[in-house]
């Protein structure tokens, strides 16, 4: 018998969330698996579903895309997973798949293993900057992937490339995933100076400027071998926007490519000279790979090869604590991601 249980959801566009009990789901698909949730991380698009309506076609809306918990059911034909097993997964916001509930269902594809002395909250913060990483890298400069089964093997070898915005949980998933796919690059990012330990010596940039410097493009040319200037920048916080001579830090005789992840608002205008890439969640199918990349990052968790990207801030348990860190999320997170047990 199906036993009731908590979710969370925005009953239409702008609303606030509501608990609500509903019956257990079950799984459906031999391929998919029911997770107990124990930990939701928070992302910019949660709040941007829910206030905007961001690629959302039904509601009531269970949000929700990064979660770790323990694996409670599985399909005839998941082969990788056994009841108990706690993981992380890459959920879909919608009723039965969002990880704002205690229990959702996700393709076996999505789910993985991390190491059991980390804790559910902190496993809750991989999946989306992990992905949104892998695009920026795969998608955007089209590198090779040599740790994705399938991946591209052969592409771009930047000689530098610039992440604006590296203490942001994409830039900082980023920054690991450049270096295991070109590990002679050079990686410079910006952000914040309370922040370039952590980016320079915790997740390996050679060098960090401060996002708010007024001579950025020159700084970053400077940090670059001959100060040619980089290869490659990949924008993950909308950056360009605000920061027009960015582009100044581009090496003429390089790729020059600006790819830039999609925030939600407008592509931002480049110079004509300049490569564009815009990148977001839906192009996925284009990489070769791509059914294997939550595999991939498992599989660098076992081998000590990928770290927690940015340090969890726990914001509490259960509906009050959603709403908080939701609030807090719209009001912009530094260098952190934001945690909720459920
Ligand atoms: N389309 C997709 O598939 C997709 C997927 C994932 C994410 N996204 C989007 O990508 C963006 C980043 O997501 P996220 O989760 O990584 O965000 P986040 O962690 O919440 O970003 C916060 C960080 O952004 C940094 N930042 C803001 N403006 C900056 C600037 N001008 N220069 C340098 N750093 C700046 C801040 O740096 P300091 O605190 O150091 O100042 C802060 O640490 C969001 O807009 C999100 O919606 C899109």
């Amino acid at each position: 018998m199906a036993l009731n249980f908590v979710k969370y959801l925005a009953r239409q566009k702008g609303s606030s969330l509501e608990a609500t009990i509903a019956p257990k789901p079950s799984v459906l698909h031999p391929r998919e698996v029911l997770i107990r949730v124990k930990a939701v991380a928070i992302n910019p698009a949660d709040y941007k579903m829910i206030d905007q309506g961001h690629r959302v076609t039904d509601w009531p809306l269970v949000p929700g895309l990064d979660g770790a918990g323990v694996i409670e059911q599985a399909g005839d034909e998941v082969g990788d997973f056994m009841i108990g097993d706690r993981v992380l997964a890459l959920f879909t916001p919608g009723d039965r798949s969002g990880s704002f509930q205690e229990y959702a269902v996700v393709e076996e594809k999505d789910v993985a293993r991390y190491p059991a002395n980390w804790s559910p909250e902190e496993a809750s913060t991989l999946g989306v900057c992990y992905l949104t990483g892998i695009m920026a890298l795969g998608i955007g400069l089209k590198t090779p992937l040599p740790f994705l089964e399938g991946g591209p093997i052969l592409g771009l070898q930047p000689s530098s490339v610039l992440i604006l915005g590296g203490s942001s949980a994409v830039g900082a998933a980023t920054i690991q995933l450049l270096r295991l796919a070109v590990p002679e690059c050079r990686i410079l990012a910006t952000s914040s100076p309370r922040h370039h330990d952590h980016i320079k010596n915790y997740l390996g940039a050679d060098d960090v400027i401060d996002r708010n410097s007024s001579s950025l493009p020159f700084d970053a040319k400077q940090a670059t071998p001959g100060s040619q200037g980089v290869d490659a920048i990949i924008d993950v916080v909308g950056a360009g926007r605000e920061q027009r001579d960015i582009f100044e830090a581009l090496n003429p005789n390089g790729a020059k490519i600006y790819a830039q992840v999609w925030t939600g608002d407008e592509q931002i205008d480049e110079p004509d000279s300049v490569n564009s890439i815009m990148f977001r969640g839906r192009d996925l199918p284009q990489l070769p790979g791509n059914q294997n990349i939550v595999h991939s990052l498992a599989q660098l968790l076992e081998g000590d090869k990928y770290r927690l990207p940015l340090p969890v801030h726990h914001v509490g348990h259960g509906l009050s604590a959603l709403e908080k860190a939701l609030e807090l999320m719209r009001y912009g997170v530094s260098g952190e991601k934001l945690v909720v047990s459920i």
